[in-house]
This record gives structure tokens, C-alpha cells and sequence, in this order.
């Protein structure tokens, strides 16, 4: 089995978890220069999309050297998709591929990927299979123009990676689809030894409600201690100092931390900031963002403003003017403003 860098790994792991929306460029960077999790996923990206020539896809691909460990997260259903991006990425110089297989949304399960690949367990396994084979044809001196991958994707790929290392796949998934199936959902991935299985403790049906059940991921990784492969443990976790008692409470490798990262990259040291660090690494954020995604593309660093000031004594109405902004000149103004009065403000944490 191919480890790559997950074995260099201190152990726990605590990781930031793929958040499609969430965790693009900018937020990846933040999050590595603030946090510094042990390991960094990206949005996932459709294999499918991909393979038919979507280069915009290769925009939520893009990473800074300070956020490795880095993994880039696929979704899809066709093997053969998955084998060309697994050939993409690994000409991206990613540290790991990680496949979606716990993604509920209807737009992913109604072609048969995220969550839905749990009642497929055949196409599960080619999927991996897949991937693994394309990342090693790559090492082995395969070209992405020897794959068939559109002329449009291979002309944005850099030309010459050496030397060249195939890369670690690992999946993340639920605990199952309607119901907990850990007992034959987890054999069943283990048959194609991932390096790595991140486990949100939650079903398809759950979505995100209720409580993610850390019983039953403790309970996979019971069944995957006899392997080589490592469980993440994922789901509802807040601080590191409760991801590390998770992880010795129920025995996993390590954990991912998702929603608890949005607007607090501190969150991996454990660290609560004052309320000027939080506007000012929200400026920084929003400067960041803006050479990624210029206007009008900026709206979308709105949410990402309003997760900074939560819990701030008046948050209502600064919520009402950074709901407002369209381009980086208006956040630096009102973030300006709220950062010289800072000193007075009341924060819940
Ligand atoms: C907005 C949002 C987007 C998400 N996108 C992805 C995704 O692209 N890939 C994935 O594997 N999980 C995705 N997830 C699930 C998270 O990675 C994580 O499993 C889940 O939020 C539970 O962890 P948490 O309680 O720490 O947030 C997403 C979750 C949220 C809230």
C-alpha cells in the first residue's frame, strides 16, 4: 500500500476537512498560515467535469507550497473520469487524491457519486482501483495527452514534474446511507487499501443533524486496526484539545475539523484571538480572496466575512454591511472602521 506522506505524519492527525464553497484557495491559505493543520483538502472537484474539458474546475485546484500536506478531493461516478483527473492532479504536484464518497447532495448521489457509491460497492472499489492505476501510469511515464483528456485541460498543466511520484488515495465517507453499514461498508473499501479513510459519523439521511455518532467510527476503526490503512474520525468537533480525546477516546489516527474552521483558522492551535486579530485576518482574507477571485466574483467572500464576526458584541449590523460589499475596496473600509474601535468591543467566544 502507498502511504506517501501520510506516513510522516504526527499521530493524531488533525486535518481541516473538504467543505465544497468553503475550502478554495483563499481559505486554504489562511487556514495553513494561521492554523496549520497536519493536512489540508481541498473543495472536491467532478472527475467528470474534468475529463470533458471544464478548466475552470482547475481553478479550486490551485494551492500555495505553505498549505502541505495537501490533498485534492474528486467526485464523480465514472472510472475512467477518475483515472484522468488522478492523472491531473498528479501533474498538479498534489500530495494525495481523496475521493468523495459521503457527499448527500442530490446534484452528486443523482449520478451516482458522493454518498451513493455506499449502496454501490462494485463501482466504489473500480473507483479507487482507477484512481490508483492513474496516478501510478503517471509516476510510470504515462502523458495526459496519452489518456484522452481534453486539449484545453492539458494546456494548463505544467509540463515537467520531476520526479515523479505517485500519490496516496484515500477516501472520506458516512457511516452509511439510511442507516449505519460500517460492518460491510468498511471491509468493502478496505478490499482496495486506501492509505486513509475519513469518517463523518453520519448517514446520507442525517445530513448534518442530529449528532455525528463517534461510537460507530470508533467501531471502524476497531475493524481497521489489523490493516495498514488510517481512520480520521469527523464530525462535530470544535477545538484540538477536543479532536485529540476524540482520537484517543475512540482510537482513530487522527480527525478532520470542518464547520469549526469557518472563520476561526485558529481552531488547529487552539487558540482564541482577540477581537482585532479576527478583523484583521479577515482583511487579509478578504485581500487574498480578491486576487483569486475579482470581482464579481468577490460577493462570495461575503459569508466567509460574516463567520469572522460571530459572536461580536453589534454583529447584527455589521452583518448588514459586509452582506452588502461587492469588491475588496468596501471590505477594507468597513473592516478599517471596526478595526479602530476593536479595542472596545465585546466578544462572546
Ligand atoms: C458547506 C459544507 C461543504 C462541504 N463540502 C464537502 C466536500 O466538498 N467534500 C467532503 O468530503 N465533505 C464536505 N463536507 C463535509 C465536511 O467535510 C465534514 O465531513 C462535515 O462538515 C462534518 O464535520 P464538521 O462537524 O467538523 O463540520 C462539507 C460540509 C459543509 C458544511
Amino acid at each position: 500500500m502507498l502511504k506517501g506522506f501520510w506516513n510522516t505524519l504526527p499521530v493524531p492527525i488533525i486535518g481541516l476537512s473538504p467543505m465544497d464553497g468553503v475550502t478554495d484557495a483563499a481559505f486554504r491559505y489562511l487556514t495553513a498560515r494561521h492554523g496549520k493543520p497536519d493536512v489540508i483538502f481541498t473543495e472536491f472537484v467532478s472527475v467528470e467535469g474534468i475529463a470533458a474539458g471544464a478548466v475552470r474546475l482547475l481553478e479550486e485546484l490551485r494551492f500555495d507550497p505553505i498549505e502541505r500536506p495537501i490533498v485534492a478531493q474528486l467526485f464523480g461516478a465514472d472510472p475512467s473520469a477518475f483515472f484522468k483527473a488522478a492523472v491531473v492532479v498528479s501533474c498538479l504536484g498534489f500530495d494525495g487524491i481523496d475521493i468523495n464518497m459521503g457527499c448527500p447532495s442530490k446534484s452528486v448521489t443523482g449520478h451516482g457519486g458522493g454518498a451513493a457509491l455506499i449502496l454501490d460497492p462494485d463501482r466504489a472499489r473500480e473507483i479507487v482501483r482507477q484512481t490508483r492505476a492513474g496516478t501510478e501510469a503517471w509516476a510510470n511515464g504515462l502523458t495526459p495527452s496519452q489518456t484522452g483528456l481534453p486539449d484545453q485541460i492539458i494546456a494548463v498543466l505544467p509540463k515537467l514534474i520531476e520526479p515523479r511520484q505517485p500519490l496516496p488515495v484515500s477516501v472520506k465517507t458516512r457511516i452509511g446511507y439510511d442507516r449505519p453499514v460500517i460492518d460491510r461498508w468498511i471491509p468493502t473499501l478496505l478490499e482496495t487499501e486506501p492509505a486513509v479513510i475519513s469518517l463523518h459519523g453520519r448517514t446520507l439521511k442525517q445530513l448534518y443533524t442530529g449528532e455525528a455518532d463517534w461510537e460507530a467510527i470508533g467501531t471502524a476503526a476497531a475493524m481497521i486496526r489489523s490493516t495498514e490503512t488510517k481512520l480520521l474520525g469527523n464530525g462535530d468537533v470544535r477545538t484540538v484539545t477536543e479532536a485529540r480525546e476524540r482520537c484517543r477516546q475512540y482510537e482513530t489516527a487522527g480527525a478532520l475539523i470542518g464547520r469549526a474552521a469557518q472563520g476561526n483558522p485558529w481552531v488547529f492551535q487552539d487558540y482564541i484571538p482577540t477581537w482585532t486579530e479576527r478583523l484583521k485576518v479577515a482583511l487579509e482574507h478578504a485581500r487574498y480572496f480578491a486576487r483569486f477571485f475579482p470581482e464579481p466574483a468577490f460577493v462570495r467572500m461575503r459569508k466567509h466575512l460574516l463567520d469572522y464576526i460571530k459572536g461580536v458584541e453589534g454583529a447584527k449590523e455589521i452583518r448588514n454591511s459586509l452582506m452588502r460589499v461587492t469588491c475588496l475596496s468596501e471590505v477594507e473600509a468597513i473592516l478599517a472602521e471596526l478595526i479602530s474601535t476593536a479595542e472596545t468591543t465585546s466578544v462572546i467566544h
